[in-house]
């Protein structure tokens, strides 16, 4: 496994399968950790600053939580309007500035490559929390860490990953990464929202079977997992093309009553209407327990990028 010592995090395609590995390793350990106790004192002294430029739940709290649960400190940049920001700050003064302030950064940002853009600005960790429609590698990490937990593998795989497939920085992070274990691949969208093209001929350079589909059932009935995501109506510049858009794709109880085998339902949430409340009591709907693996995950990389583990 590569030592993440002082390095940033800002795409699924830094990872190798060794580290992969190492990762699902690290956060099974503090998995197992947090079971026995409340925190651990491996990042005491440490600070993470975590700057939002769009909303945010779960990978904002879970890595606030996570560094909690080390023993660190938070500090946050709170909402844009509260901040010099709102001045018209520009984003590597802002950076340059935290990087005095904190020993780690997590950011999100609406433009594409901004997560690379702080990570050059600055000599600390830079973690990636999604940069508008590119990546959003620590997603991908922790979904990859909930497939092994439900499934006992990542080997293999037939996957179904279903929706927005062109904006959706989750599922672009994770292809990288199911790519690493041969993964068989089908991207379920309607016809606008298709993932982009140099996607598709990088995994299939890499020998990687995919299938680009509008069936979501033809295509689930031979998966492993389903991959769902929301039709990201903050994305679209037009609000008659969202609303022609959503809906596309819905898991309700009829479509569970019609799968062959049981399957595995992962969704980054939030969700919107693309999986209906009742089937979250359907033994394969994984999407909590999903999140939840967040802490352990981003445990994981943060007390890896401070070189408290290898
Ligand atoms: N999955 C995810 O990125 O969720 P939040 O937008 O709530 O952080």
């Amino acid at each position: 496994m590569g030592n993440f010592k002082g390095k940033d995090i800002l795409h699924g395609n830094q990872f190798t399968k060794k580290d992969v590995d190492g990762i699902i390793r690290n956060a099974s350990y503090f998995e197992k950790e947090l079971k026995k106790k409340d925190s651990l004192n491996l990042l005491k002294g440490k600070i993470l600053a975590t700057l939002f430029f769009e909303p945010s739940t779960r990978t904002r709290l879970s890595f606030e939580a996570a560094m909690q649960r080390l023993g660190g400190g938070v500090i946050s940049l709170g909402s844009v309007e509260s901040s010099s920001v709102a001045k018209g700050e520009t984003l590597t003064d802002t950076v340059r500035t935290v990087s005095q302030y904190a020993d780690v950064i997590v950011i999100r940002h609406p433009r594409l490559g901004s997560a690379k853009e702080a990570a050059d600005a600055v000599s600390i960790p830079v973690i990636n929390a999604g940069d508008g429609a590119g990546q959003h590698p620590t997603q991908a990490l922790l979904d990859v860490y909930t497939i092994h937990k439900e499934l006992g593998s990542l080997k293999n795989l037939t996957v179904s990953l279903v929706g927005d497939l062109k904006y959706g920085r989750t599922v672009h992070a994770l292809v990288e990464l199911l790519s690493l274990f041969r993964a068989k691949l089908y991207f379920v969208s309607p016809d606008l929202l298709r993932i982009p093209e140099e996607i598709i001929s990088n995994l299939r350079g890499k020998g990687i079977e995919v299938v680009e589909t509008g069936d979501m059932v033809e295509a689930t009935q031979t998966s492993d997992l389903i991959y769902m995501t929301r039709i990201q109506k903050e994305r679209f510049t037009q609000v008659s093309e969202y609303e022609k858009m959503k809906g596309s794709y819905i898991i309700n109880e009829e479509f569970i009553k019609k799968l062959e085998k049981k399957i595995t339902i992962l969704h980054p949430l939030p969700r919107v209407d693309e999986i209906s409340a009742e089937v979250d009591t359907y033994p394969g709907a994984a999407y909590f327990r999903q999140m939840r693996n967040g802490v352990f995950v981003r445990m994981a990389l943060l007390a890896m990028v401070l070189g408290r583990i290898p």
